[in-house]
């Protein structure tokens, strides 16, 4: 039997369902609004707010799930990769239509990918979305190596997600899914002390809640 994390069961697949992020959803959406392709993305914010979740979904809106390739980190972005990408890329996809490329922990980019992707954002067709996220904030020191980040983020929708006033949204949010886990013996407090000791994120605080330490 294939184990499924708390975290992955009650992560959000509509953006109704992402908490606390409404200024940031609404840029998404009104974006979508002008068209889903032809675009990359940059959403940054802090551990476990809801980037990818939130990449996820923006994904979906165009591409059909085997059409949508997420790397875990930039390093898995090599030459290679952004080569097999390009050829990729030029082609339609069945269902939907559309190719989605989601690249997390982006802020680990090496120069040479970023000199490339340069180039290849300057082209993305209509079908075709990319979507960086990254916990880091700011343009200065984003990346190693003194490359500047500028011509990167320039090319991009940059939509930053809040890590303030989550606290009591989550803290209820993760009661809910304890209390319908069998795992809640504790007061709505105690999952606001959580969510601070977490520094607000909900990906640490439904693993915390699955060891059973919400219980009695
Ligand atoms: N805003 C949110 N609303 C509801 N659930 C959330 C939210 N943010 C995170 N979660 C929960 O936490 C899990 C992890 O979230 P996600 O993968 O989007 O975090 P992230 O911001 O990409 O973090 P990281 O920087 O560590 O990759 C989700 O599967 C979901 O269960
Ligand atoms: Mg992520």
């Amino acid at each position: 039997m294939k184990t499924t994390t708390l975290f992955e069961k009650y992560r959000p697949t509509t953006f109704d369902d992402v908490l606390g992020q409404e200024k940031a959803i609404n840029k998404v959406k009104l974006l979508l609004a002008r068209g889903w392709g032809g675009r990359a993305w940059w959403l940054s914010g802090a551990s476990g707010t809801g980037k990818t979740t939130i990449a996820r979904i923006i994904a979906g809106y165009g591409a059909d799930d085997f059409y949508i390739t997420e790397y875990d980190s930039a390093d898995a972005m090599t030459a290679a990769e952004i080569s097999r990408l390009e050829q990729d890329m030029c082609y339609l996809a069945p269902g939907k239509g559309g190719r989605a490329y989601i690249i997390n922990e982006a802020h680990g980019l090496r120069k040479p990918m970023i000199r490339r992707l340069l180039g290849l954002l300057e082209r993305i067709p209509n079908h075709v979305c990319i979507i960086f996220t990254t916990t880091k904030t700011g343009e200065s020191s984003l990346f190693d190596e003194q490359v500047d980040a500028h011509p990167l983020l320039s090319r991009c929708a940059k939509i930053e997600l809040t890590n303030q006033g989550l606290a009591k949204v989550f803290a209820e949010h993760c009661r809910q899914i304890a209390t319908v886990e069998n795992l809640n013996g504790k007061p709505l407090q105690s999952y606001i002390k959580l969510a601070q000791s977490c520094k607000n994120n909900c990906r640490q605080m439904l693993m915390t809640i699955e060891t059973g330490d919400m219980l009695l």
